[in-house]
């Protein structure tokens, strides 16, 4: 077996004595770069940090994964490169020659010459074990540690497949990405979950307050008003960025800090023109991840959720279900199961809801339309349909989650506008917003989708906080 192995019997030496002067300049290469390669390679250098390490008599074999795939590369040694330090989660750099395996399970493997421990592991301390498939919920609690685990490594890689994705539909399409401020006065969804912002100075103080930007600023809810502004210059226009919710984190689908993505469209009165923007991004940015990260998303359609897999590709076949609210209520009130909430026209359609109707429509996502108008912010559009008054506003929801998307037409004809804000007392508040009416308005309307929901749908995973970088945990804000 030594023997196909080619000649690196000969090289044994440990690096970590051997003097740098001595070490011949190698192509440092990338785990994913080496599994790729087509041609063997002299003299590369890999670094990253050991998946497994297995000592034989005549040979050692050592897996080392850097983050650029979730494969990781097969090390083969002779035993007399170990050393004490080189253990499970240790960072290593390895040099040698790069060339073809011998076995089925890789193409290529790395023959050691030389095996430098970088950063020696305490593997007793260290949360992770060797060969061990740590479940989401226990890695959860090392948010420093667990992008080492290959199901965080999967996920965040699928995170920044995905970004790109969404970005790459926009720019393709003609929309113009818009930076939109996160410090903001104004409360776009009206819902009362803000954090508000303020100096440490002025949080001692607790006399009247002299505010940093003179009022009472906040961590943005939503980028839309700012979208808004720029969809009076642009036709199409998207941002994607940070948000904040005041609300119950502790929930498996709420975060106080997400990332929405946002689009407004101008010279648009259909509410289905929003919709099929909602549902061509939804596709093809499911698509492009799936074709750029497939071994990372299998992880998860193998071990995470079963089944999703197929459910997904059925998906993105068909076409979405669109339901009007009224007649969602009246499938929530024919149901045979009893809800915690009674369903009822006028009321919100609360989660057990959602699930309920994405459940009797076959399981797919469903677009429901036209709710009611004193359910919805100020900014929905009159639908003029009274007595049972509803805004052409629009949810996207989804298996597992529930609501994934929310969108609407706005209100762009001034007198309408004009006296919903005096109804509701903010006609000072949002003068600017009125003058965007006054100069040049256009029918208009656009959606936002959380992300970290459309990742959680996406990759069938059941909590939240397993799809972002780094979990917070209630009372601690240690990261
Ligand atoms: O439905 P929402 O509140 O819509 C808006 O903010 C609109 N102004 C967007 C627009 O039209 N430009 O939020 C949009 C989406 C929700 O459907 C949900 O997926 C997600 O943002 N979301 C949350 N995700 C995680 N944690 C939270 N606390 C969330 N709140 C909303
Ligand atoms: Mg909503």
């Amino acid at each position: 077996m030594l023997g196909a192995r080619g000649g690196w019997r000969v090289l044994r030496y440990c690096s970590s004595s051997l003097p740098k002067e001595q070490r011949v300049p190698a192509a440092r290469l990338r785990v994913r770069e080496a599994l790729g390669a087509r041609e063997a390679a002299g003299e590369v250098k890999v670094q990253g940090w050991v998946r497994s390490i297995r000592s034989q008599k005549e040979v050692l074999f050592l897996h080392i994964n850097d983050g650029s795939s979730l494969e990781s590369l097969q090390v083969v040694a002779d035993p007399s490169l170990e050393c004490r330090d080189l253990t499970f989660g240790s960072a290593v750099e390895v040099q040698g020659k790069l060339v073809k395996s011998p076995h089925k399970m890789q193409n290529m493997e790395l023959q050691a010459e030389a095996i430098h421990v970088v950063g020696p592991c305490d593997t007793l301390s260290f949360p992770f074990k060797v060969k061990e498939r740590h479940p989401l919920e226990y890695v959860r609690q090392f948010p420093h540690l667990r992008c080492r685990s290959n199901a965080l490594g999967a996920l965040l890689r699928i995170r920044s497949e995905a970004t790109a994705a969404i970005h790459s539909f926009f720019q393709d399409n003609g929309y113009v990405h818009i930076h939109t401020p996160i410090i903001t006065s104004n409360d776009c969804e009206g819902a009362g979950e803000l954090f508000q912002i303020e100096t440490s100075h002025e949080a001692k103080e607790s006399a009247e307050k002299n505010h940093f930007f003179n009022v009472p600023t906040f961590l943005t809810v939503s980028g839309q008003l700012h979208l808004e502004v720029m969809a009076g210059a642009f036709t199409r226009v998207f941002t994607f960025g940070p948000t904040f919710r005041a609300e119950n984190s502790q929930s498996r689908r709420h975060l106080a800090e997400f990332y929405m993505v946002e689009a407004e469209l101008s010279f648009t009165e259909s509410l289905q023109d929003i919709m099929q923007v909602m549902e061509d991004l939804f596709k093809t940015a499911t698509s492009t991840v799936f074709s750029r990260c497939p071994r990372d998303v299998e992880l998860f359609h193998k071990y995470v959720a079963p089944a999703q897999k197929g459910r997904l590709e059925q998906m993105l076949k068909n076409k979405f279900v669109t339901i009007s609210y009224n007649e969602a209520v009246e499938i929530l009130k024919q149901a045979s199961q009893t809800f915690t909430f009674k369903p009822e026209w006028g009321c919100d359609l609360q989660t057990e809801h959602e699930k309920y109707l994405v459940k009797h429509c076959g399981e797919v996502p469903v677009f429901v339309i036209n709710y009611p108008y004193d359910l919805k912010p100020f900014y929905m559009r009159d639908n003029e349909d009274g007595p049972q008054q509803t805004v052409a506003a629009v949810d996207l929801l989804v298996p597992g989650i529930g609501e994934l998307c929310g969108g609407s037409l706005r209100e762009e004809r001034l007198p309408f506008l004009e006296s919903r804000l005096q109804r509701l007392g903010l006609t000072d508040a949002y003068q600017w917003y009125l003058d965007l009416r006054k100069f040049g308005s256009v029918p208009h309307g656009g959606f936002g989708m959380g992300f970290e929901r459309y990742l959680q749908y996406i990759l069938g995973v059941d909590n939240i906080k397993d799809v972002i970088p780094f979990p917070r945990f209630p009372h601690s804000c240690l990261l």
